[in-house]
Formats: structure tokens, C-alpha cells, sequence
């Protein structure tokens, strides 16, 4: 058992205009959804329906802002094959969360990378208007979701449909397994694969205001890359 594990995050804010150089307020909000949704902190957590609360977790991981650096570029759109990385380079990857904050382009929100993968190009990309929920943000991704997804991808989680069909697996046995995302703010059962989705866990795809939950099965998957021989156990020895 690890305890509480803190991870230590270096800010990369990439801009081509004003609104794009983000506040150190939009910085700390995203923070603090974080550390809320991480440890169970969320205030939605009661939103998560009597099926699924019992399987709610507090990951008891939580994330310290180490340092923040900025950077303009001309540059109006990064895409999503770790451009930006490399214009950037990550500092100490083998300790900190590495985070881009950059205009990804093409409606995109997000992109990480699992663990296990080159350290040159180790951590999240977000574009600004999706992190944090203060500052330049845009309605329904205000909430600071797009990050609690991402950062679960950086911490070996799948999407909750598993990428596939009803037996596509998403290597977490507590959350039901579905055939495809789940968008926008679904109502209550939502049936696929002849169960409830847990439409309401941060790795499907609806709304920052319909997530509220990991599973326990997935918080367990998160701290395996921590132990001994783990792919992150470098970030806390
Ligand atoms: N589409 C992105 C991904 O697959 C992120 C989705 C985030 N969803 C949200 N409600 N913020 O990594
Ligand atoms: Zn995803
Ligand atoms: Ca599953």
C-alpha cells in the first residue's frame, strides 16, 4: 500500500494570442479539479446513481503544481502527434506530469500518452479552452474533465467501452462493459450490452457536468504502474 501518492505537474502553456496564454487562476482551478476528482473531493459525487456509488474510489493520488512555463508561438494548431512536445520538451519526465496546455485544432480536446511510451513525448496535451474552469473556457467542457480523462489515460485507464464491441475489454472488471461512447448528459439506465454504462465515469465521453466518478477497479489499475517494476514507479522512489 503507497499511501497517498502526490505527482508533481510542470505547466507548458503554448500561445499564439492573448486569450490562449491562460491565467495562473485557470491554472490553479484545473489543479484543484485534480486533486477533487482523484480523491473524491468532486461535489457531483453525488450525482454518481446508487448502482455505481459503492464502487466510487478515492484514487488517493493528488497533483502539486511544480512550475509553470510559457511560451508564444505562432503557431495556431498543434494536431495530435506531440508537435508541441518537441517544440517543448518535458522537463524530468521521470518524476513530474508533464502538461501542455496548447490549441490542439480539429474539435479536439485532449491526448495523452499511456505509460510505458518514450519520455520525450510523456504526458497530456489540453487545449486551453477545455482546462481548468475559470479564464478562457467553453461550455460543456468548463469543468476540468477533459484533464481527470487525459490523466487517466497517462495512468494506464481506457476509455469505459474499451475502444470496441461489447467484448472489448477495458482490463477493469467493476465498470460494465458497453459497445461504444456515450456522449452529451445521458439519462439514467442507459442499457448497452445487456448492463447500465457507467456513463458517469470520467473515461466515457459526456459532458464535464454528467462525470463523476473511477471505479475502484480502475483506481487499482492506476497504482499498479506505481509499485516496484511498475512503468511510473520512477515518480515516487
Ligand atoms: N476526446 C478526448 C479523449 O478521448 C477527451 C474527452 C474528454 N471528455 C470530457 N467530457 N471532457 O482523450
Ligand atoms: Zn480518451
Ligand atoms: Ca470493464
Amino acid at each position: 500500500n503507497l499511501g497517498v501518492i502526490n505527482i508533481p505537474v510542470y505547466v507548458h502553456v503554448v500561445y499564439s494570442n492573448s486569450q490562449q496564454n491562460i491565467s495562473d487562476a485557470q491554472i490553479a482551478s484545473q489543479m484543484k479539479v485534480l486533486n477533487d476528482d482523484f480523491r473524491k473531493q468532486n461535489s457531483d459525487a453525488s450525482n454518481t446513481p446508487s448502482e455505481f456509488a459503492g464502487r466510487a474510489a478515492d484514487s488517493e493520488i493528488t497533483f502539486t503544481l511544480a512550475g509553470t512555463f510559457r511560451h508564444s508561438n505562432s503557431r495556431a494548431e498543434w494536431g495530435t502527434n506531440n508537435a508541441v512536445k518537441q517544440a517543448y520538451p518535458p522537463v524530468t519526465p521521470q518524476t513530474h506530469l508533464n502538461i501542455w496546455v496548447a490549441n490542439i485544432g480539429g474539435g479536439i480536446l485532449g491526448y495523452a500518452q499511456f505509460p510505458g511510451g518514450a519520455l520525450s513525448t510523456d504526458g497530456v496535451v489540453c487545449a486551453p479552452q477545455y482546462f481548468g474552469t475559470t479564464g478562457y473556457v467553453e461550455a460543456p467542457f468548463n469543468g476540468g474533465r477533459t484533464m481527470t480523462h487525459e490523466v487517466g489515460h497517462y495512468l494506464n485507464l481506457r476509455h469505459i467501452w474499451g475502444d470496441g464491441r461489447c467484448r472489448q475489454d477495458d482490463f477493469v472488471a467493476d465498470t460494465p462493459s458497453s459497445d461504444a461512447p456515450n456522449y452529451g448528459c445521458p439519462s439514467y439506465p442507459t442499457v448497452n450490452c445487456r448492463s447500465n454504462d457507467m456513463t458517469m465515469n470520467y473515461m466515457d465521453y459526456t459532458n464535464d457536468a454528467c462525470m463523476s466518478m473511477f471505479s475502484e477497479g480502475q483506481k487499482t489499475r492506476m497504482r499498479a504502474i506505481f509499485q516496484t517494476g511498475g512503468a511510473r514507479a520512477s515518480m515516487i522512489n
